[in-house]
């Protein structure tokens, strides 16, 4: 075992190490640990182990499905609640620690006394996470992609990175994109084309007419075309903000890689193709629902489920996210009920 000691947040007084192997002779590729967890790849899998009483339980993860969901939470930083990287594995933000748990929300294992469940420091699973996201991703596989739109090399011995790709962080727009100071807008001029399913998206831009006196107050984008240009699926990047109100449009195609867990109602506004969404009780993944949204519907997804999308051609998904503090708290102790509307 190598230790690769970093620095976290630069505070000396915080040092945080990612532990992690040499690496395999055979495959190349490195094995991590993480308290009680153990990480190890092969080349079409990978096996995360756990200590349960005196033994260690183990269970196996295609390597592209986990890199896809290990993408995400590194982005997202853990995002709001649960990320559920399948039905045994994932990590509970709780916002300055994470949870990193298996088979704590499978309702079988827990009832069976096999579940794990460690608390972490943020920064230590963070550092460790982007360790194995950095040496597992192979040169010319990119987990923020379409299966479509990125190759194969994620299965086989280790050959190379793409750190350009595992870099990309979500989106955080602090009003509105192409304001002077904030996101930039997307053009085929500074690397964001349109995509192949969007080829017929309106590329116009509004007219900005403003009443004399208000000139530089007044701003408007196309969020079609906004939209048309994302390099990224299954990424809601914060694009619109109002207070605590995050408006996250993203574009999806194939499975959104994770079963995110809600901490708190998001409201979904579909607006272009479909999206199924397979809707599960959020402490044992029974399942509650299966949601067929067109474009132009709109739901409310409750805060006691975690869900799962299948977008069978590149869709537009507007998400939106109530960013006010304390709010997985009222849901927890039950002061909010976990659905915003009564009929
Ligand atoms: C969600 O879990 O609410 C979610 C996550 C990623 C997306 C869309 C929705 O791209
Ligand atoms: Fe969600």
């Amino acid at each position: 075992m190598a230790m690769l000691t970093k620095d976290v947040e630069n505070d000396d007084s915080f040092h945080e190490v990612v532990i992690a192997s040499d690496p395999d002779p055979l495959l190349g590729y490195r094995s991590f640990t993480l308290g009680g967890f153990g990480f190890h790849r092969d080349e079409y899998f990978v096996e995360i182990t756990w200590p349960v009483k005196d033994m260690r339980r183990s269970h196996t993860i295609a390597v592209d499905y986990f890199l896809r969901a290990l993408m995400r939470d590194v982005a997202w930083g853990f995002f709001y609640g649960w990320v559920n990287f399948d039905t045994v594995f994932g990590t509970r933000n709780r916002y300055g620690t994470v949870d990193v748990y298996a088979g704590r929300y499978n309702e079988a294992m827990h009832e069976s006394g096999i579940s794990y469940v460690e608390n972490f420091q943020t920064p230590t699973v963070m550092e460790t996470f982007k360790a194995i996201l950095g040496d597992w991703t192979n040169e010319g596989f990119d987990p923020f992609a379409a299966p479509e739109e990125t190759t194969n090399s994620v299965f086989g011995p280790k050959n190379g990175n793409n750190f350009e790709a595992i870099e990309r962080k979500r989106l955080a727009t602090k009003r509105m994109p192409g304001l002077p100071g904030d996101s930039e807008l997307r053009a085929d001029d500074n690397g964001f084309p349109i995509n192949r399913h969007f080829l017929d998206v309106s590329q116009d831009d509004p007219e900005v007419v403003c009443e004399p006196g208000f000139e530089g107050e007044l701003h408007a984008i196309s969020l079609f075309k906004y939209l048309s240009r994302s390099d990224v699926t299954w990424n809601p990047s914060v694009t619109g903000v109002c207070k605590y109100s995050l408006a996250c449009p993203t574009t999806e195609e194939f499975i959104l890689p994770i079963k995110h867990g809600n901490d708190r109602i998001e409201w979904f506004i579909q607006l272009s193709d479909h999206i199924v969404w397979d809707v599960e009780d959020k402490e044992t993944g029974r399942p509650r629902a299966r949601v067929t949204m067109r474009a132009g519907d709109v739901a409310a997804m409750p805060a006691d489920i975690r869900h799962q999308g299948y977008s069978p051609k590149r869709s537009m998904l507007f998400v939106w996210e109530n960013a006010t503090p304390g709010l997985p708290d009222l849901y927890e102790t039950g002061k909010l009920k976990p659905y915003p509307a009564e009929f």
